[in-house]
């Protein structure tokens, strides 16, 4: 059953005028803080878990959601927890996490609301306890990501909780985060009932699968619940700490059978042995691009978008005379204006390294291309998008 809410854009307004102004936040759009704001009109839940917070801007809107609600009801009260791994807020390491969020819990003055953060959600599940009735996932995106903690909270929901899933087309974003379908799996493999919103449109290019939606769980949700153990046998992304594991491992062995846990287990073990056979890519791919730049002393650096550049930099794979096509002005990474305009003769007699794969396919557009098509290496698969 797909169903939808009602949206409320007030909270988000409401939030801006009171609290500090942050680029990036709230890291959701107006339409996707309005259908939060809307499960949360609808489902007037008691106790919410909030998992990945960044700054605070979403919890600020939480906040003051549950606080309009209660100023309609006087019987409603609430409890917040906010939960993320990372002390810091991940944009600005000179702040904590959840700041936005600290500052509308004192501007409203409850003592409702938790901040938790330094470990992962199995760490901090036991002091939350049962009954939570309101669950937001919002963190990695990518594979394993929200799916471990979706299993870490499900023995602790109440019995209609509401599964709230944000950055549901994250991997159609650009080819750079084609992998972050964390939130998508779970939204599709949750035994229960489908809220999405399927009439709004999104902003950038009118696609018109939100970006948002929720599950409500059902008595079903845990007769199949070894579906979700089963989406984790998909690709990883990445492999979280060997400490990491343990901990949810635990967790899992202690709430679910276990043939789950095995299941898990053999999950594991297969994204570990590929990670291995990624990492000796990378490490071939390294080598190619040195012996490259032994070779050529005129290389164009093309994609340099702010994550490729500082995973190199951080790798220190390249030397500073590398030209930068932001520096030269030809334009940044995927646009294909900037490809024509960097004119054919500009790249004559130089080596192009490209960072992402959207630009591998302009740039092979350019009408000239034949006479570079032996003078270029790709490399993206060494510049993974790790802002998040
Ligand atoms: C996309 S941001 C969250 C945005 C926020 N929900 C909002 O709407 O403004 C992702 C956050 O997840 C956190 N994070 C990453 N992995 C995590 C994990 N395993 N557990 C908890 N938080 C995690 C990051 O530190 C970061 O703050």
């Amino acid at each position: 059953m797909m169903e939808k809410v009602e949206l409320y854009f007030d909270s988000r307004r409401k939030c801006s005028e009171q609290i500090e102004t942050v680029n990036n936040e709230p890291e959701m759009s107006e339409f996707e803080s309005a259908f939060l704001a809307g499960l949360l009109y609808k489902f007037k839940p008691k106790k919410i878990v909030e998992v990945g917070i960044a700054a605070g801007g979403t919890t600020a809107i939480i906040l003051q959601t549950l606080e309009d609600i209660k100023s309609l009801d006087s019987s409603y009260d609430y409890l917040l927890f906010s939960v993320d791994l990372s002390e810091s807020y991940y944009r600005d390491q000179s702040r904590v996490s959840g700041f936005l969020g600290d500052q509308m819990a004192s501007i409203i003055g409850t003592n409702n609301y938790k901040k938790m953060t330094g470990k992962v959600l199995p760490e901090r599940i036991e002091e939350i306890g049962g009954e939570i009735d309101f669950v937001i996932l919002d963190t990695v995106h990518a594979l394993p990501g929200e799916v471990l903690d979706f299993l870490a909270i499900f023995p602790f929901l109440s019995s209609n909780a509401i599964i709230c899933l944000h950055d549901l087309t994250y991997h159609y974003n650009s080819l750079m985060t084609e992998n972050r379908c964390s939130n998508s799996v779970l939204f599709n493999a949750i035994v229960g009932n489908r809220i999405i919103d399927m009439e709004q449109k999104q902003s950038i290019d009118e696609v018109e699968y939100p970006n948002i939606g929720a599950v409500q769980i059902t008595e079903d949700t845990g007769k199949y619940i070894d579906g979700i153990f089963c989406s984790l046998t998909l690709n990883w992304s990445y492999v979280p700490e060997q400490k990491q594991l343990e901990i949810y491992q635990e967790h899992y062995q202690r709430y679910y059978p276990s043939y789950m846990t095995k299941i898990f287990q053999n999950a594991i073990k297969m994204a570990s042995r590929n990670a291995i056979f990624k990492s000796n890519q990378v490490k071939l791919n390294e080598q190619m691009i040195n012996a490259v730049i032994e070779k050529n002393n005129d290389i164009v650096f093309w994609g340099a978008g702010n994550v490729c550049k500082s995973t190199l930099l951080n790798e220190k794979i390249f030397p500073s005379s590398i030209v930068d096509s932001c520096d030269t002005k030809i334009g940044t990474t995927i646009f294909g204006w900037t490809i024509y305009k960097a004119s054919a003769e500009f790249l004559r007699n130089k080596f192009i390294i490209i960072t992402c794969k959207e630009s591998e396919s302009i740039i092979s557009q350019l009408k000239e291309w034949d006479i570079y098509e032996e003078n270029y290496i790709t490399i993206w698969d060494l510049c993974e998008d790790k802002s998040n």
